[in-house]
């Protein structure tokens, strides 16, 4: 626990992790992502249909920065330019070359971000970065044009033999093979993504970082001097539970996000994978948990779902534009994400159950106290959040004043608990403070 003034002293002098000289990866990311909704079929339209609606949406102006290009977007069968090895963009779906996307982005406000591979060839088949590191980053810096930041995704496929891990960690089937104390940083994985890293650091404008390691050799143990961020978990699906060998739903990842929240901070986020808010047959109340519990747990808010007709899904856009949630993830005191206080259904602290992960939730901002009550059952329950078992609330006091960061209304003066009914798959997320609206512990944090 740090004092206010020891924790803003902390943040110039934060060691290892790799916050960039502009406070680029301080904070999670916040943008939109091709990926989850478009996969391969993108083209230079709606990346820039996104940015102008970003734009419109007003969701530009709630932080949501970063247009963000996925896997697909090189040209399969060319590859590179014969002569200078660039990696040759697609000249169907950017017939213009990514620089002019770029220019689109940056008038706008907006940012651009480009995505490879640390392997021979990306998880779709295309170009990867592996043995070009220092020409890649420098086209990509060169494609950004200006000075505004960019954003990397560097993803893990396609690892040729000689670059394979001695040991293996794959978090969905924690078959561990390494030696006790093994030091994962000095795995082959780690080496690939540092060269990138490197070469990111030698180009002459910030580039946000984006590990996509899967979770792979234990990233979260040296993701944090090497990137602003890394994926700890298989590909994310727009289900309740699980789906498919590498799809997953919301709950698997809360149930990790439970065991390894406490890696990130300023400068270094779990990554829990792009949002799926407004995709497949998610219901509302799902979505709300999904975002509530993203922003919770500061992981990067990268909405992967189409925009252009987001106006017309208003509970979806409603639920994106929440400020309460998204000043929770982007709280410039406090970096530590929130954690499970209890772990709900009965079950003792820090134990895995991917269909019922921990439901008790506390984390800290300049505002207060925060309390996120996740009903993982498929029916409505009472919820209970007792003051005494909240690690920053145990003192008491004379009643806390209550306020719900969903409606934004103040729910009133309780002693001793706050009770109220979840729907099912719903999150409900409090602000919690002394009754004349003061933080009840501004010491307190997770970490
Ligand atoms: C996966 C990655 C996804 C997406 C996809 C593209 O490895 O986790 O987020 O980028 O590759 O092929």
């Amino acid at each position: 626990m740090a004092s206010l003034a020891g924790r803003l002293l902390g943040l110039a002098s934060l060691a290892s992790a790799f916050v960039s000289r502009d406070g680029t990866g301080r904070l999670p990311a916040m943008g939109w992502n091709s990926w989850n909704e478009y996969e391969c079929n993108i083209s230079e339209g709606v990346f820039i249909t996104v940015a102008r609606q970003l734009v419109d949406l007003g969701l530009k102006d709630l932080g949501y920065e970063y247009v963000n290009i996925d896997d697909c977007w090189s040209d399969k069968e060319l590859r590179r330019d014969a002569t200078t090895g660039e990696l040759i963009p697609d000249a169907e779906k950017f017939p213009r070359g990514i620089v002019k996307v770029a220019e689109e982005v940056h008038s706008l406000g907006l940012k651009l971000g480009i995505y490879s591979d640390a392997g021979t060839d990306t998880c779709g088949g295309y170009a990867g970065s592996l043995g070009y590191e220092e020409l890649d980053a420098a086209t990509f810096s060169k494609w950004g044009i200006d000075s505004e930041g960019q954003d990397l995704k560097y993803d893990n496929c396609n690892v040729p033999p000689e670059w394979a891990d001695e040991y293996e960690y794959i978090p969905e089937e924690p078959a561990n093979n390494a030696p006790p104390g093994y030091d994962w940083g000095t795995s082959n994985t780690a080496k690939r993504y540092r060269v990138m890293h490197d070469a990111l650091q030698r180009q002459n404008r910030t580039i946000q970082y984006s590990l996509c390691a899967w979770g792979h050799a234990h990233v979260e143990r040296w993701g944090n001097s090497t990137g602003h961020s890394w994926r700890m978990w298989g590909d994310i699906f727009p289900a309740w539970k699980g789906k498919e060998k590498w799809s997953w739903g919301l709950m698997p990842i809360v149930n990790q996000a439970s065991l390894l929240w406490n890696y990130t901070d300023f400068g270094s986020h779990n990554d829990w994978d792009m949002l799926e808010v407004g995709n497949g047959d998610l219901t509302i109340e799902e979505n709300r948990s999904h975002f509530a519990l993203w922003c919770a747990l500061k992981s990067a808010l990268i909405v992967g779902t189409p925009l252009d007709t987001l106006a017309l899904r208003k509970p979806i856009l409603d639920i994106l534009s929440n400020k309460e949630l998204i000043d929770f993830n982007q709280d410039p005191v406090y970096g530590a994400s929130a954690m499970p206080y209890k772990w709900g259904n009965g079950r003792p602290a820090n134990t895995s159950d991917r269909d019922h992960p921990a439901a008790f939730w506390v984390g800290t901002s300049v505002k207060g106290i925060h309390v996120f009550l996740l009903n993982t059952h498929d029916t409505a329950v009472n919820m209970r959040a007792v003051f005494a078992e909240i690690p920053p609330l145990k003192s008491g006091g004379k009643g806390y004043l209550v306020h719900d960061m969903w409606t934004g209304e103040d729910l009133g003066i309780f002693r001793k608990y706050f009770e109220l009914e979840v729907k099912a798959h719903d999150t409900a997320a409090l602000t919690i403070t002394k009754a004349d609206g003061k933080h009840p512990n501004p010491r307190w944090s997770p970490k």
